[in-house]
């Protein structure tokens, strides 16, 4: 792996840990940060040892508190354009499955982080927010767009125009949060729900989380057609051979990835 200076890699089995590592800062996303996480995840995404993402945050308060507000003050749209806002864009395109482990304030792009995974997991302290609108701006990476698709437009209104924070265990009754777990047990319950994600045949999974991904971007008819070309593309592994073999053996599937 290539050195990074903002976050942490830790490799267990096939699962790999991210941790945002600017505690003093609450993790706050700065450009350095963003543009390095987009790379590890590009890098762990290429790497067929690799069958699940973990995405946490250093310390016992943050996952992170948003996009850097002292780096940003200043800057004009241009510089925000190409300052390193493209690296959400690389987030977005992460084929591994991913989950988030919220260990407590996921606010403005730590919001959005969590958004970008694909199961969010949390602590009981954990509280998660937009709160662009009291900074005169509003979000930009995906807030206002993934907060409604979830929520709905009424919750996603209430929370981006008056930026309130909401619990982890409301928005577990909400659908945006999977699981609620007390903050010592975060990263032991994550990691069991990461080895499970991380031992199914690694093509399907990429190709299950393309499919579900897809009904957030396309029409119904779309996404359908998306489904069924990944349901008989995977009728050409090797892993789809050994997973129906091992069924009908009653034995455990030996995937391969192939
Ligand atoms: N950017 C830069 N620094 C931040 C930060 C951020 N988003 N959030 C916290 N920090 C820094 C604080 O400035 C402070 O540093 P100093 O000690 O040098 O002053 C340190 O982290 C600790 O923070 P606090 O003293 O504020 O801690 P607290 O417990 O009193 O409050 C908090 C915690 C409620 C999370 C508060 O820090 C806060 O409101 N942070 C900002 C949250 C926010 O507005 N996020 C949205 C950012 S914009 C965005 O994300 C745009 C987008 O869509 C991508």
């Amino acid at each position: 792996m290539a050195e990074y200076t903002s976050i942490l890699i830790e490799r267990k089995e096939r699962v790999a840990i991210i941790t945002l590592n600017r505690p003093r800062e609450l993790n706050a996303l700065n450009f350095q940060l963003v543009a390095e996480l987009a790379s590890a995840l590009e890098e762990l995404d290429r790497d067929d040892a690799i069958g699940c993402i973990v995405l946490t945050g250093a310390g016992e308060k943050a996952f992170a508190a948003g996009a850097d507000i002292k780096e940003m003050a200043d800057k004009t749209p241009i510089e925000m354009m190409i300052g390193g806002f493209e690296s959400w864009e690389r987030i977005r395109k992460i084929h591994t499955p991913m989950i988030a482990a919220i260990n407590g304030y996921a606010l403005g792009g730590g919001c959005e982080l969590a958004m970008h995974c694909d199961i969010i997991m949390a602590s009981e302290n954990a509280r998660f927010g937009q709160p662009e609108i009291q900074l005169g701006v509003i979000p930009g990476a995906g807030g206002t767009q993934r907060l409604a698709r979830t929520l709905g437009k009424y919750r996603t209104m209430e929370m981006v125009l008056t930026g309130a924070t909401i619990s982890a265990k409301e928005l577990e009754g909400l659908g945006l949060v999977n699981h609620v777990v007390p903050q010592a047990e975060l990263l032991t319950e994550t990691l069991k729900l990461a080895n499970k994600v991380a031992s199914q045949a690694p093509v399907a999974a990429r190709l299950a989380k393309e499919s579900v991904l897809a009904a957030f971007d396309t029409s119904l008819q779309e996404g359908l057609e998306i489904e069924r070309k990944n349901f008989f593309l995977l009728f050409s592994t090797e892993d789809m051979r050994e997973g129906m073999q091992a069924f009908i053996e009653k034995r455990k599937a030996n995937f391969q990835g192939k």
